[in-house]
């Protein structure tokens, strides 16, 4: 018998957010997914996860965008999408084929326009639920500009949720001294489910210019060297709050999903492996399920959050 692997990451709302296996594709990595899609079945997946949108269609920020580093690299993509519109009238409706949820990555530069894009995907088929952009280090408003301010992350929270009766997950930055202290607004303020983490701030130097990499000097640092500081975020946050966590940085293998489901993750997104390897989310996959044969897990569940402290 193979392992069951279904979660469910919004079991108390009204829509839930059933997966059928946790392993889903990363914001920002995956573009809107037809590209992949025709390199495999895309409904292997448990969900995807779509580059972050805004209001207007964005160019994005100047060229370099991206340095690699050791192992990983840095981005300043600055949010190039192609706008709420299109993703309504163009993507949504092919979404809507795919047997495997999408969840769409909003990113408000205000707390209304988080409200206001709630409200304008809310109902649309082909759209599972709704991931709050409030990490994205590489813009100027906007972005970690709201998620690193408690009371700013569940004000965008609040004007999502009132907004959709779909599931509204919120992605977290890991740039602030207590990530719990975002977790728990965002939850409060009916967060379903909790993404940890966003990209770390970090740096990179051109040696023969004398100057930043990234015109913006700073990036977002993602891959294996970002692992270590998600799997303690997303343990710390899923000894605190009731909902369910995801977890997002680093994971490359099913091993490296493994640790994040014991620390408390119900579900991982795979982003950076996916650039060196479009087909790395499937590995990930089939790493978790030879695992579970091995180990003689039946249900994924089983596992979750194993290595947290016993509830005193
Ligand atoms: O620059 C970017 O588009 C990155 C987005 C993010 O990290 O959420």
């Amino acid at each position: 018998m193979p392992p069951s692997l279904a979660v469910d990451l919004a079991p108390g709302h009204k829509t839930g957010l059933a997966l059928r296996n946790p392993v889903m594709t990363a914001s920002g990595t995956f573009s809107w997914g037809f590209e992949f899609a025709k390199q495999f079945d895309i409904n292997a997946l448990g969900a995807v996860v779509s580059k972050g949108v805004t209001i207007a269609p964005r160019a994005g920020n100047q060229q370099p965008r991206v340095a690699e580093t050791p192992a990983g690299m840095l981005n300043s993509i600055g949010l190039q999408n192609v706008g709420l519109d299109e993703v309504i009238t163009e993507l949504a409706p092919k979404w809507a084929k795919w047997d495997v949820p999408v969840i769409v990555n909003v990113a408000g530069d205000t707390i209304d326009e988080f409200g206001e894009m709630a409200a304008a995907l809310d109902g649309l088929p082909g759209i599972a639920a709704l991931e709050l952009n409030i990490s994205c280090p590489n813009v100027d408003i906007g972005g970690i500009e709201i998620g690193q301010d408690p009371e700013a992350s569940a004000r965008a929270t609040r004007a999502a949720v009132r907004n959709t009766d779909l599931p509204v997950i919120v992605k977290l930055t890991p740039n602030v001294t207590d990530p719990v202290k975002l977790a728990l607004a965002v939850e409060a303020e009916g967060a379903a489910a909790i993404c940890a983490i966003n990209t770390v701030l970090g740096l990179a130097i051109d040696t023969k210019r004398r100057r930043p990499v990234l015109p913006r000097a700073r990036g977002g640092l993602s891959g294996p060297a970002i692992k270590p500081v998600a799997l303690r975020i997303v343990y710390d946050v899923a000894k605190a709050v009731r909902v369910p966590v995801i977890g997002c940085g680093g994971i490359r293998t099913g091993e490296d999903a493994i640790e994040f489901l014991m620390a408390g993750a119900s579900a991982v997104q795979v982003g950076t492996a996916t650039f060196a390897d479009p087909r790395a989310p499937l590995d990930v996959l089939d790493g978790i399920e030879a695992w579970c044969a091995r180990e003689g897990v039946e249900d994924l569940r089983e596992i979750i959050g194993c290595a947290l402290p016993a509830p005193v």
